[in-house]
């Protein structure tokens, strides 16, 4: 296994020979460029490959005794198995070739949307999360998740925090904490559902494709669930963006996917609030910078719509 990059992603130059052979041969033409795009804090290769013909693909690569293997090879099956219309890229294919593993997406040409209250683009990610939701998923869609646990079912943390609460914890969560654990340990019990979740969705996990629209890409936590987890999910990604937080609170508060079952979107609410808060706090792993310092943001961001939730007096 190579070393990991210290800071950013494995490039095109670092995957073998071999492997990079496969894909032009499989691919039809040799790549001329391979560009990293900006987003996600990842190790792997993860990069749009220019061909001498003019197609692009895109490609997510790395060793495969790599854990990242494992979850670009849960992504390459979710995305065969989606239903038309998805808002996701077409697999291209997999290729596994001198211990490394490469998964081939359609390439999407466009920026991240724009999350902030200026754009058309939040409006129309809800609605493209709303018709995902319509109808429970279909079976080919959960044969492919159905081996993988889900990972939103698994997030906690404030549990984590109260054995050893630390000392920059602001005093109101502090005095919080047995709340905020009781609440997160019901989440497992709720995190059930028979509907497609992405299981990831922020903007470095979209492209804005110049013929597509806003396109979900990185389903590696795809599973099924309630509606709850991707809304729920999307709203702290829109106060990092600039939407006041009382907006999005509100927001939750009246959308169908968080509105119908209010426990399980706080529960998980919570839960990914936890998560945060107690990854933020760990050492950085390697070949991941800006993780931690998202996870803190992100930490205050669900905080924000948290408070309004339980009923806190928060100034
Ligand atoms: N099909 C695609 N076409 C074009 N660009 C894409 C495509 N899929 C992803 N990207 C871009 O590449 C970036 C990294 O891809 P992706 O998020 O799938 O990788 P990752 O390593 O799993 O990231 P993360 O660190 O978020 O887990 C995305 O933020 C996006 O900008
Ligand atoms: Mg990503």
């Amino acid at each position: 296994m190579p070393v990991l990059p210290p800071v950013g992603r494995l490039r095109w130059t670092d995957v073998p020979a071999p492997l990079r052979a496969r894909l032009e041969t499989a691919l039809g033409s040799p790549v001329t460029d391979a560009v990293t795009p900006a987003g996600g804090f990842g190790h792997q290769l993860a990069a749009a490959l220019t061909l001498a013909d003019g197609r692009r693909f895109f490609v997510k690569a790395a060793p495969t005794d790599d854990p990242l293997t494992a979850a670009n090879l849960h992504e390459g099956a979710v995305l065969a198995s989606l239903p038309p219309g998805a808002p996701a890229p077409e697999l291209v294919g997999i290729h596994q070739v001198a211990d490394w593993t490469a998964v081939v997406i359609a390439h999407l040409d466009g920026p991240h949307p724009d999350l902030s209250s200026d754009s058309s683009d939040p409006g129309q990610i809800w609605a493209l999360l709303d018709k995902l939701v319509s109808s429970p998923a279909p079976p080919p869609y959960t044969a492919a998740v159905a081996s993988t646990p889900s990972g939103a079912a698994g997030l906690h943390g404030w549990a984590i925090l109260l054995a050893n609460p630390p000392r920059d914890l602001e005093p109101r969560v502090r005095h919080r904490l047995h709340e905020l654990a009781e609440l997160e340990a019901v989440w497992p019990g709720l995190a059930h559902g028979d509907l497609i979740v992405h299981g990831d969705l922020r903007a470095d996990n979209m492209v804005r494709d110049h013929d597509r629209g806003v396109t979900f890409v990185d389903w590696a936590h795809a599973t099924t669930g309630p509606a709850c987890i991707d809304a729920v999910s999307l709203a702290p990604q829109l106060v990092l963006a600039g939407h006041p937080p009382q907006d999005i609170a509100h927001l939750l508060d009246e959308h169908p996917a968080t509105a119908t079952d209010l426990l399980a979107s706080t529960a998980f609410l919570t839960a990914l609030t936890g998560h945060w808060h107690r990854n933020a706090r760990q050492p950085a792993p390697p070949g991941a910078p800006g993780l931690r310092a998202y996870q803190h943001r992100a930490a205050a961001a669900g905080l924000t719509l948290l408070g309004p939730r339980l009923n806190w007096n928060i100034g």
